[in-house]
């Protein structure tokens, strides 16, 4: 059916693209300030539950959470983790997150649980949420009323708001409206990907293991003691479907060495796929009334597990200078959110490349680099400051 003329559609004061942890969060946070925001998403439910993807959160992260009125669940069912473990060239190393920080944990609990959790929150505020929303388009961004366009069951509707938020992820449109319009983008990919895979069967330790082996990297996780999550360095070019279970629990065992090989229970998997490792930052984040939040403005490699909280520390400064603006008619804070936000990406982006430098096996790297590597390691071994520095990015940075 072709679209038909545009409907017109109810006001809002914010507009939020995308409906991932960032828009629903936002949203949430909006909602409990007396805000009235719709999400446009362009997937269905199911599909945007059925992405496996981050496992930690830093205690910023529960904190905003909690604010948020979404923390029942996480309380109840996410696991605290006082530390982690490093394992060089089979050499281990615990970073004591709880005693380097003074006493800051992490908390291991999916994304797709937090997802859950906020679209939970939504309907039961019953707050309005589009979902398989197609052609999704973002004007009038540089005067007072922007708007957003979409097509929903063969009909296009045009939202006028005064707010609009891109939380669209990397590949969505937000980011795309304004290319033309002063954006400049930082950018660093990785010449490998990390192969992951979900099953149910319990973790190989109780804590999270990083394993850089001359093989590639690995990493022990987890969703549950009950559920585990593991990933592999692989080739870029590669294909999920060369990886049988067998294949892949064979090379997990290889990586992480004898003794942790023991504590392995292997089983049929629920989840596999491949993820490119990207460094990618887009400056600024405010482009008149449209503001980037989350993956729509920066990537990180996963090592470290930086990338959703990032999102929710974006959610976090944006929904507070949102509300000045609504509630107190004040634009400070949307005018220094971009500059907010950026300093902290830019922390996060440096801590998450140094971990996947420090643990990945990199094809081109020269001896004198890869003694760089070793240097790395031994110097986290010495060193209480040097590991005190790595506990506190991986905790989290005040928000
Ligand atoms: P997204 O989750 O990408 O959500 C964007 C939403 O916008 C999607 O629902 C999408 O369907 C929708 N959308 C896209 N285009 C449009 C459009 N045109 N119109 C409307 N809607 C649109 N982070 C961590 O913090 N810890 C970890 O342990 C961790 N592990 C990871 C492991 C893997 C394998 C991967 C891939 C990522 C990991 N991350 C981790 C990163 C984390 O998952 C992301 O940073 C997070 O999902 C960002 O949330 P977001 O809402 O900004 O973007
Ligand atoms: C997970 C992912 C990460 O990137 C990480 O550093 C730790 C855990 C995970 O998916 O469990």
């Amino acid at each position: 059916m072709n679209p038909s003329l545009e409907k017109p559609s109810p006001r809002y004061q914010v507009v939020i693209v995308g409906g991932g942890p960032s828009g629903l969060l936002l949203g949430s946070l909006l909602h409990g300030a007396g805000i009235d925001a719709l999400i446009v998403e362009a997937r269905s439910p199911d599909y945007v539950l059925g992405r496996i993807r981050a496992g930690v959160l830093e205690q910023g992260t529960v904190d905003v959470l909690t604010q948020a009125g979404v923390d029942a669940r996480l309380r109840a069912e996410g696991l605290p983790h006082d530390g982690f473990a490093l394992c060089v060239d089979g050499e281990v190393l615990r970073i004591d997150l709880n005693g380097l920080t003074g006493g800051k944990t992490v908390t291991v609990y999916g994304q797709t649980e937090v997802t859950r959790d906020l679209m939970d929150q939504r309907s039961r505020f019953g707050a309005a949420s589009i979902y398989e929303a197609a052609d999704v388009a973002i004007g009038d961004i540089d005067t007072p009323h922007p708007f957003v366009t979409f097509v929903k069951d063969g009909v296009t509707h045009r939202v006028s708001c005064d707010i609009v938020v891109g939380c669209d992820g990397f590949h969505g449109v937000s980011r795309r409206t304004v290319a033309d319009k002063g954006l400049n983008t930082f950018e660093r990919t990785y010449p490998f990907g990390w192969l992951g895979i979900l099953a149910d069967v319990p973790p190989c330790s109780h804590e999270l293991i990083y394993v850089a082996h001359k093989r590639g990297f690995a990493l022990c996780s987890m969703r549950s003691p009950h559920r585990s999550r593991y990933y592999i360095q692989c080739d870029l070019s590669d294909d999920v479907r060369n990886w049988s279970d067998d294949r892949f629990w064979d090379e997990l065992r290889r990586r992480v060495g004898p003794a942790v090989a023991d504590d392995v229970v292997t089983g049929p998997s629920i989840e596999k796929s491949i993820a490119p490792l990207r460094s990618f930052v887009a400056e600024p984040l405010c482009f008149g009334r449209l503001f980037l939040v989350g993956d729509a403005a920066h990537i990180v490699p996963p090592t470290g597990a930086k990338g959703l909280n990032l999102a929710v520390s974006d959610v976090h400064y944006l929904g507070s200078a949102l509300r000045e603006f609504f509630l107190e008619r004040s634009s400070t804070g949307i005018d220094h959110y971009s500059a907010r936000a950026l300093d902290r990406i830019w922390k996060a982006e440096r801590f998450s490349w140094s971990m996947t430098t420090l643990l990945h096996r990199f094809d081109s790297y020269t001896p004198f680099e890869q003694r760089m590597q070793r240097a790395e390691f031994a110097l986290l071994q010495s060193s209480q400051a040097a590991r005190a520095v790595m506990a506190e990015n991986y905790v989290g940075l005040p928000l």
